[in-house]
């Protein structure tokens, strides 16, 4: 008989001596989700509203509606919030790197814009977000070069990372702060991360941990990439969070439209990878203490839209219906076998 979903085993309680489970949200989806949510995860991330463009779209009108009300429904359901994120290239104003005249604003105002913002945004939430994602996507993944160009590098110099985490760690002293970044098990990025946070370490700069956003799919990275990656950065004796994960049926160049419905291989495929992921996100148990989903369920992904506009994707543990996927049941085997 088919299991129904209130007689599974909530997700979170399966990995409770591990590692927190989490997923992004959005308000609306918080409104039309909120008890399946609050059943199967015990950790959430806003998707975008709590992105600089959207906390602080204009200078110095912030817009917290949206913020305020996902900690206060992760308050009321015992949830914990992953904040997501201060600094980045994209989903930023533009008014943030532009003088009165519309040219290019100098050091010392980006650096005034950032603490305000830091401030403002990490001060509200203080005692409240167990982490923060403080700088995403510095590292440069298309050519050999380190740091990615960005306009805070440009016009702050690479000093822009230290100082980033010193002012999040003073507007809250407890939050755990982090380095996220996409293509985290690349043998060649890896390095360039590796050697980004040993710098900061190296300058005493108050950084907690990694963020590997886990956006893979069902045919890679392959296990053993992974696994170097997680040696490589638990080497660093830093925390790591894996934080946007989600395992697309697609390879990265499939550019195909017309599927209505994951392919049985497909499912089959996806099983495989979340039990052996899974598997290995628990040998690395001591340095992973938080694992979040970009996403609740199939019925929506923001790999939906990308990187093939308008194809739909199924690459969650919860079907379109939010009934559990075999992936679930793999996973509920296998911390079955292991308590
Ligand atoms: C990156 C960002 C996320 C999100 C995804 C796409 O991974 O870190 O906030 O924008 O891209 O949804």
């Amino acid at each position: 008989m088919k299991q129904t979903s209130s007689e599974i085993p909530a997700l979170h309680e399966m990995f409770r001596e591990a590692f927190k489970i989490g997923a992004a949200v959005s308000t609306g989806i918080i409104a039309a989700q909120g008890p399946f949510i609050a059943r199967h995860y015990n950790s959430i991330t806003a998707e975008n509203e709590m992105k600089p463009a959207l906390v602080q779209p204009q200078e110095g009108e912030f817009t917290f509606e949206a913020a305020d009300s996902i900690f206060e429904y992760a308050e009321a359901h015992g949830i914990g919030v992953r904040g997501h994120t201060l600094l980045w290239h994209n989903q930023t104003g533009d008014w943030m790197f532009r003088d009165t005249e519309g040219g290019t604003c100098s050091r010392e105002q980006l650096l005034a814009r950032l603490q305000t913002h830091i401030n403002t945004v990490v001060g509200r939430y203080r005692g409240r977000a167990y982490a923060w994602d403080v700088v995403n996507e510095a590292i440069e993944d298309k050519t050999d070069q380190y740091l990615r160009d960005t306009q805070w590098l440009e016009i702050i110099g690479e000093d822009y990372l230290r100082q980033a985490f010193e002012m999040a760690h003073q507007a809250d002293p407890d939050a755990l702060l982090f380095y996220n970044d996409y293509n985290e098990t690349d043998p060649v990025k890896s390095v360039k991360i590796h050697k980004l946070v040993r710098s900061l370490l190296d300058q005493n700069t108050p950084i907690h941990g990694i963020g590997m956003q886990g956006h893979w799919n069902i045919y890679g990275p392959s296990i053993e990439e992974i696994r170097n990656a997680l040696k490589l950065y638990a080497s660093l004796g830093l925390k790591i969070h894996i934080t946007e994960l989600d395992l697309s049926v697609f390879r990265h160049d499939d550019k195909r439209t017309d599927l209505k419905a994951p392919t049985a291989e497909m499912l089959k495929l996806q099983e495989e990878r979340y039990a052996e992921i899974f598997a290995l996100l628990l040998e690395f148990k001591d340095s992973i203490d938080s694992v979040t989903f970009w996403g609740v369920a199939d019925d929506y992904t923001w790999l939906d839209g990308f990187p093939v506009r308008g194809r739909k994707n199924w690459p969650f543990l919860f079907d379109e219906q939010k009934q559990p996927k075999a992936s679930f049941a793999r996973l509920a085997d296998l911390t079955a076998s292991q308590s």
